[in-house]
């Protein structure tokens, strides 16, 4: 039944009707284990009873205000954000696309403020991705998004872990900003190395580039610190953040530090929805749960947990070529066979999905058990077990060839 909707996903043929903490339900009753998390968003789990009693009460007061007018909970989160970030102001936007234009807008008033109009384009990394908005194309690497859509923003391309090729990028092109992810999600998991990161943010300072840290996939505590970049020790000038922030409603941040926070004024940007009271009010358990409520130490714990379980995998099976990410983003990667791996694990129950080809990514709710966490690395082995051992009783090519 869905003709009329806009065939831009391939969707699986389930039809999910509810959940509870890490796991899932369909309509014919079968429960399935949620290693994906609403693609990194859903970290307080479905049916989190504090969200859910908070959502209903709010819906019962205001849901929407426009940003003409003030409520308590924007300034609550702005606060909050700014505390945990380390840096000084918010521009509240709907998703992690918007949250990047907004950091793209400021970047190059900000230039332009400095007497510098030439410096509009933009340097990212190989492998990045930020979103599907024109701004945001832009930035992202893969030629497949963005070809059909040019011409877009003007942008280049360093890799990751090359200081000397980012030293040259910065110097010869001069753009207004770089984008960078400290663990490169939709890429695979690629943990961006952390001399890197740190060589990014002297370098940035060095040439007067807005350093931009695209937080959205990897932040809001999802590696047991609240910014991924924390554990490279570096600041950002900008930090985007999304997904996760408000427990699965819509809400996208661009978290700007002091010399930065006076470049957009009234009128500069907007949004008519963002930051409103409902979104906010979401946003605000969730950050509750993460520092009151213990949920960083359990990204921590669980996350451990992970490791230490795909590590036990790895020892096992040849076919995991590498292990990345850290807390609760994870990625293995396969030597081969991938995608069959990943539609194994989800007839088994397990809900993943692959990126950059070769990896399936672990994104899990915060909340999701030790239990649970076991028993998704059960399912993770008994599929490895089954493509290895299809793996090896298969005819060797060159002998059936012979
Ligand atoms: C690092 C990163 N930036 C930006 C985005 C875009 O976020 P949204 O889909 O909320 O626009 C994503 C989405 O996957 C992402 O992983």
């Amino acid at each position: 039944m869905d003709e009329h909707v806009l065939k831009t996903y391939l969707r699986a043929d389930e039809v999910f009707v509810d959940g509870c903490g890490a796991e899932v339900r369909d309509a014919t009753g079968r429960v399935w284990l949620d290693f994906l998390g609403g693609i990194a968003v859903s970290a307080l789990g479905h049916a989190h009873p504090r969200l859910t009693a908070a959502i209903a009460d709010q819906a019962g007061k205001v849901i929407h205000l426009s940003n003409l007018f003030r409520h308590p909970y924007t300034e609550e989160v702005a606060r909050r954000v700014a505390l945990l970030t380390g840096l000084d102001s918010v521009f509240f936007a709907n998703s992690g696309a918007e949250a990047n234009e907004a950091a793209l807008k400021l970047s190059r008033k900000y230039q332009r403020g400095k007497g510098r109009p030439e410096r509009m384009s933009f340097l990212a990394l190989e492998g990045a991705f930020h979103g599907r908005t024109c701004g945001a194309l832009s930035l992202t690497h893969n030629a497949k998004y963005r070809e059909p859509f040019g011409p877009l923003l003007e942008c280049s391309w360093v890799p990751p872990g090359d200081v000397a090729a980012l030293e040259n990028a910065l110097h010869t092109l001069r753009p207004a900003a770089l984008f960078l992810e400290p663990i490169q999600g939709e890429a695979g998991v690629r943990d961006v190395p952390h001399d890197y990161v740190r060589a990014a943010r002297r370098l940035c300072t060095a040439t007067d580039t807005v350093l931009v840290h695209d937080e959205v996939q990897a932040g809001c505590g999802r590696t047991g610190t609240f910014l991924a970049g924390d554990w490279a020790g570096v600041k950002p000038d900008i930090a985007t953040l999304a997904k996760p922030i408000a427990a699965g409603l819509p809400l996208g941040l661009c978290v700007v530090a002091e010399p930065f926070a006076k470049v957009l004024q009234p009128g500069d940007h907007g949004s008519t929805f963002a930051g409103g009271p409902l979104a906010c009010r979401a946003a605000l358990v969730f950050l509750e749960e993460l520092e009151e409520g213990g949920l960083l130490a359990a990204v921590r714990e669980r996350g451990a947990e992970l490791s230490a379980g795909l590590a036990a995998l790895q020892r096992e099976f040849p076919l995991i070529s590498e292990l990345r990410g850290r807390g609760l983003i994870q990625g293995v990667r396969l030597a081969e066979g991938a995608e069959e791996v990943q539609k194994d694990l989800y007839r088994r129950g397990l809900i993943t999905n692959r990126t950059g080809g070769d990896t399936i990514r672990l994104l899990p709710p915060y909340v999701i058990t030790s239990d649970q966490i076991q028993r998704g690395l059960r399912i993770l082995r008994d599929a490895l077990e089954a493509r290895s051992s299809a793996a090896k009783s298969a005819p060797n090519p060159a002998t059936v060839r012979a």
